[in-house]
């Protein structure tokens, strides 16, 4: 890749700008899992999700030219002081000054919240920060005039919303999309995410993600320390020779409609995702004995019922359970009779595939 992509340029420090933008990006779960990276925030192996629907961040920035020699950059967590989320943003910010130089002639007020309370375990970085970064791309479109193609804008916030999280990169399409290079994908790259363009089969166009929250506790081990463990993990190679041929057969699968295949592999990939962890030196688990409770209980309804119906984890003992809007009524009352009992507070979140992220200013 050209590393003089995504640079910008200066702005007049004569003139005086002002302006306010503002985005909704939502969560993703991904079915491919991203685990373990390289360099500034490259991904070891591929990885593919989609888009999630009410699962989602609201971000506003307000900027104008700086007042005073040195920009000041603020942040307001649900309308409210947050000072370990604002440092972390802020800090965001200063590091993207080769990419965005004219935010450091920039005054901006930065508040952002999400639609999903924060103690319910869903992880917020991939909504937040690409969030964030479709609003930067916004002020640069506005400021510099450039970003005017669609594709190079969607592929500019990918690339910065990759440097907050990794996986936020793919939270700036709708539908699935594919982070990481992949052989039958010419256009994957390892620095941004793109749409998973082969055309996908009604199926998987309405898939629902209900999200059973096992815990709401802060997890033992970040995804940070997680990534990290997979420096000289036993399994290394063939964590990445794997979760390339899981690539490719659900890709195949999704063309196809084929669910038992869509089935085999998401739910292989969110077990292997928690063995690379119970594999670390020094080993953790982030699963809840009700965590493999739930799991049995699907994998039974699955056999007795003969529905399309999965899951799949995120770094945490939460479980996402995956089936068809058709199935709806059936899935909804399975859930509540065998499955809510083993919910924190009896806590559900009904979420489903997404029409992906929206500029509101
Ligand atoms: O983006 P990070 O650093 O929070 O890593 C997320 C990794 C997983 O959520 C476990 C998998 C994925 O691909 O989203």
């Amino acid at each position: 890749m050209d590393s003089n992509r995504f640079i910008s340029t200066s702005i007049s420090e004569k003139e005086k700008y002002e302006g306010t933008v503002a985005w909704q990006s939502p969560s993703n779960i991904a079915l491919i899992k991203y685990w373990g990276k390289f360099g500034v925030q490259m991904p070891k192996n591929p990885s593919l999700s989609f888009a999630l629907s009410e699962a989602h961040s609201k971000t506003s920035i307000a900027f104008q030219s700086k007042k005073s020699s040195t920009a000041k950059h603020h942040f307001l967590f649900e309308g409210k002081e947050n000072p370990a989320f604002e440092k972390k943003v802020i800090r965001f910010i200063e590091d993207l000054d080769a990419i965005f130089p004219f935010l450091k002639q920039l005054d901006l007020e930065i508040a952002s919240e999400n639609s999903f309370p924060h103690s319910a375990g869903i992880a917020s970085s991939a909504s937040s920060m690409s969030a964030l970064a479709l609003c930067l791309c916004s002020i640069e479109q506005h400021l510099i005039g450039n970003l005017q193609d669609e594709n190079e804008f969607f592929t500019k916030a990918s690339y910065v919303a990759r440097l907050g999280s990794g996986s936020a990169c793919r939270s700036v399409y709708q539908g699935f999309s594919v982070w990481g290079e992949f052989s039958e994908l010419i256009e994957s790259s390892n620095a941004y995410a793109v749409p998973f363009t082969f055309e996908v089969h009604p199926l998987f166009l309405q898939l629902r993600d209900s999200i059973l929250i096992v815990s709401d506790k802060e997890k033992k081990v970040s995804s940070r320390a997680g990534h990290a463990l997979m420096h000289g993990h036993p399994y290394a190679e063939a964590r990445i020779a794997q979760s390339k041929q899981n690539l490719s057969w659900l890709a195949a699968a999704l063309q196809q409609g084929d669910t038992d295949r869509f089935i085999e592999v998401v739910e292989n990939e969110a077990l292997s995702l928690h063995a690379l962890m119970m594999s670390s030196k020094p080993w953790y688990s982030l699963l809840h004995p009700n965590t493999l409770i739930i799991l049995d209980k699907i994998r039974d309804f699955r056999e007795k019922s003969g529905l399309f119906i999965c899951f799949t984890l995120d770094a945490g003992p939460n479980v996402h359970v995956l089936y068809s809007t058709d199935d709806e009524q059936e899935v909804k009352s399975f859930i509540e009779k065998e499955l809510i009992e083993y919910c924190v507070n009896q806590n559900i979140i009904h979420d489903k595939m997404g029409d992906g992220p929206k500029r509101i200013v």
